[in-house]
């Protein structure tokens, strides 16, 4: 069965690793991230985004995951990646999925902290764990987009986890989603502020783009979840154009999402590494 996220993020942050979640879209990225996870043994996490969701429907995905994650016997655990609503997160947990974000870090201070309790007081009511924001991961993911100074202020993150009573917390730290156009700027020192302020697991967004060594300080300075999409989506589209490109003629569905579904395993392999949640489940 799908565990929440809770106790794998707490054995993260008392080991002092981090449990990659990866976005997925289709059923070869959903096989390929449990099957990666499976090979390393590390515990996982796979999310969907609201135009993901519209795409396929909550009870699709919550299906193939849920399938695919009885034959691996590990934990995993399926999450709704930047909830725009209250009503989406509600649906989300009732087609089965074991974990919530709710993105209220578009809204000022207080509504997000409104929104945020909301969610929180039905989720735990269903035994569902709820990820929030504070502060903005930039760049665009689905249809929204952060712009100027939106890095997370520690005081603030303190009384937001006070006040909501959320289970993890996704800060800005000048990561942004999608690849980088310059050499991000990270400020990991606020990570470290962050955590001497705040007792729940931290969330890392926007890791596509970020050197591996960046994501490992980030994680040993308490960094408990890291979210990597983009370079997902490009793996698994990059292997496809190639094979099109090698073999015109070729018409096989199986053949296209077998090249995805190995490119995005490796990938994904490497991500666990980089967190350091190999052999942890
Ligand atoms: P990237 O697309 O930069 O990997 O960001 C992932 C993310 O934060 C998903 O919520
Ligand atoms: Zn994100
Ligand atoms: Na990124």
């Amino acid at each position: 069965a799908l565990v929440t996220s809770k106790q794998m993020l707490l054995d993260a942050q008392k080991g002092g690793y981090a449990v990659g979640a990866f976005n997925v879209e289709n059923m070869e990225m959903v096989k390929a991230v449990i099957a990666a996870a499976k090979e390393l043994q590390a515990p996982v996490m796979l999310q969907t985004t609201p135009s993901t969701v519209k795409y396929g429907s909550l009870k699709t995905y919550q299906a193939l995951v849920a399938a695919e994650a009885e034959k691996a016997g590990i934990p995993v655990c399926l999450h709704l990646d930047h909830g725009s609503s209250f009503e989406l997160a509600v649906r989300a947990i009732q087609a089965g999925y074991t974990s919530v974000m709710i993105d209220g870090s578009h809204e000022d201070f207080e509504q997000n902290i409104a929104l945020t309790k909301k969610v929180t007081e039905v989720a735990k009511a269903c035994g569902v764990t709820v990820e929030a924001e504070l502060g903005k991961v930039g760049g665009k993911e689905d249809d929204l987009e952060a712009e100027g100074d939106t890095n997370t202020d520690p005081a603030e993150a303190r009384e937001f986890v006070e006040r909501t009573g959320v289970d993890s917390l996704a800060i800005a730290i000048g990561t942004a989603h999608g690849f980088y156009a310059d050499t991000p700027v990270l400020d990991k020192e606020r990570v470290s502020e962050v955590k001497s302020l705040v007792s729940i697991p931290l969330v890392l967004h926007g890791a596509s783009g970020l050197r591996d060594e960046d994501i490992r300080e980030c994680v040993q300075r308490g960094m408990c979840k890291v979210n990597f999409a983009t370079e997902l989506r490009v793996a698994y589209t990059e292997a496809g154009k190639k094979l099109i490109a090698e073999n015109p003629d070729m018409f096989d569905p199986k053949k296209m999402g077998g090249v995805g579904m190995e490119a995005v395993k490796e990938l994904v392999k490497n991500r666990i590494l980089v967190c350091g949640c190999d052999h942890k489940a």
